[in-house]
């Protein structure tokens, strides 16, 4: 894995998001400009065809409107992690399902900087769309080098930022530029951030977050920002089982973290102190291992047999938090119960997530989730469309609810000029 060369900015730490109004579309004006377009062409591709596009059909509306008010796309983007010009990281063939997504031609260029955009961008007409290449193919990317910076802003007249997922980079083409153009957030990333506000910074109680996930050194900075703001935390998943470990309750052969009793412990008294209500299992479907179609026994919480793993949350904690939930007024979801990808241990997840999915289109809850395996799960459940939101972010998203600060957020909450840097 490529080391992340962030700045100092996206390393601080903030109680909540940075102050300041966040600058949109409404902010810029579009019209006969070209506007460089930042957005998360990062998609999986399988023999040269994209397999999921939601991050593509999210960016839609945003092109939609510049096109539609007279402006000029030329995108931006990373792909992967290269290291330099690798062939198999080019955004080539992302071009045609940008396409087929607008419902327009997307021309390509070969290069992100320099003459080559240069003579694209001449043979552009007006109002027509143009995707640059793999902006990470250049190292000046990662390290947010101001040169290289301008060497993007050069092709436009106006930087549009609708790439929330690759916000916590504080990198040239998402925060660099952001100080060298008029500058503003895209539909996609206002969305993201107004539905992320409205969960945690200004939301309808009682709040219910549940945070879940094999490990719990993975999502303590999470577990630690959500006591100030949550009514209720629900740990979920393997990581629930290093919290009973702190009460002093046998979780037989189950995954769990020793080390981190102590600190599991400290932060069940901070929660009692702030008055934030943490919710554990109180019974486990368990399996001698995690295999597909292995036979199961459930079991109470604390007479989990000795050579037995807990490998999902059982039907008396599925009820409990069903009616946690039903009477919520919102709902912060990261990580799953248990180990859903193999059967029979996602029941606990899909319980949950098709119950939530039901409370929001009764509108009786709002419900914002979002992180890989989350996504993954409430699509697996049929219950994605029902949610209020789901993010398309991974790390950007587990940052945001860490309450750390998004440079490329950061940077379009305060005036941004052409002065340079
Ligand atoms: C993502 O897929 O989460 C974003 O595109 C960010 O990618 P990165 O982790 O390679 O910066």
């Amino acid at each position: 894995m490529a080391a992340r060369i962030d700045t100092a900015l996206a390393r601080q730490v903030q109680a909540g998001p940075p102050a300041g109004r966040l600058r949109t579309l409404d902010d810029v004006d579009v019209t006969g400009k070209r506007v460089l377009v930042r957005v998360d062409l990062n998609v999986p591709l399988e023999g040269g065809t994209v397999r999921d596009a939601t991050r593509i059909d999210r960016a839609v509306p945003t092109l939609r409107e510049i096109l539609a008010r007279g402006g000029t796309v030329i995108l931006l983007s990373h792909f992967g992690r290269p290291k330099g010009r690798e062939p198999e990281a080019s955004l080539r063939p992302v071009g045609a399902a940008v396409a087929a997504a607008l419902g327009q031609a997307v021309a390509f260029c070969d290069d992100c900087i320099g003459g080559e955009v240069k003579r694209a961008l001449a043979g552009l007409g007006s109002g027509r769309v143009l995707l640059l290449e793999n902006t990470r193919f250049y190292p000046g990317e990662e390290r947010n080098d101001p040169q290289f910076a301008r060497a993007l802003a050069a092709s436009g007249d106006v930087f549009v930022n609708d790439a929330f997922s690759a916000a916590h980079r504080a990198h040239a083409s998402t925060e660099g530029l952001a100080r060298l153009l008029p500058a503003c957030a895209g539909r996609a990333m206002q969305a993201e951030i107004e539905a992320l506000e409205s969960v945690l910074e200004k939301p309808e109680r009682p709040v219910v977050a549940v945070v879940g996930g094999a490990k719990v050194s993975t999502k303590l900075p999470i577990l630690k920002h959500m006591l100030g703001k949550v009514d209720h935390l629900v740990i979920g998943g393997a990581m629930a089982n290093t919290f009973l470990l702190a009460q002093g309750i046998a979780v037989g052969k189950s995954l769990a973290e020793p080390a981190l009793v102590s600190q599991a412990s400290e932060l069940m008294a901070r929660a009692r102190a702030k008055g934030c209500h943490i919710v554990l299992p109180v019974d486990a479907v368990c399996a001698p291992k995690l295999e597909a179609g292995v036979a199961t026994v459930t079991a109470d919480i604390g007479a989990v047999p000795a050579d037995q793993m807990m490998l999902d949350a059982g039907p008396a904690t599925i009820e409990r938090l069903s009616g946690l939930l039903a009477s919520a007024r919102t709902l912060l979801w990261n990580g799953p119960l248990g180990a859903f990808e193999t059967a029979p241990f996602g029941r606990a997840t899909f319980a949950l997530a098709q119950e939530a999915g039901r409370l929001t289109a009764d509108g009786r809850l709002k419900s914002v989730a979002g992180g890989g395996d989350t996504v993954a799960a409430l699509h697996a459940a049929g219950a994605a469309d029902r949610f209020t939101y789901v993010s398309t972010a991974g790390g950007a998203f587990l940052e945001w609810l860490e309450g750390r600060v998004l440079p490329g957020v950061a940077v379009l909450m305060h005036e941004t000029t052409s002065q340079g840097r």
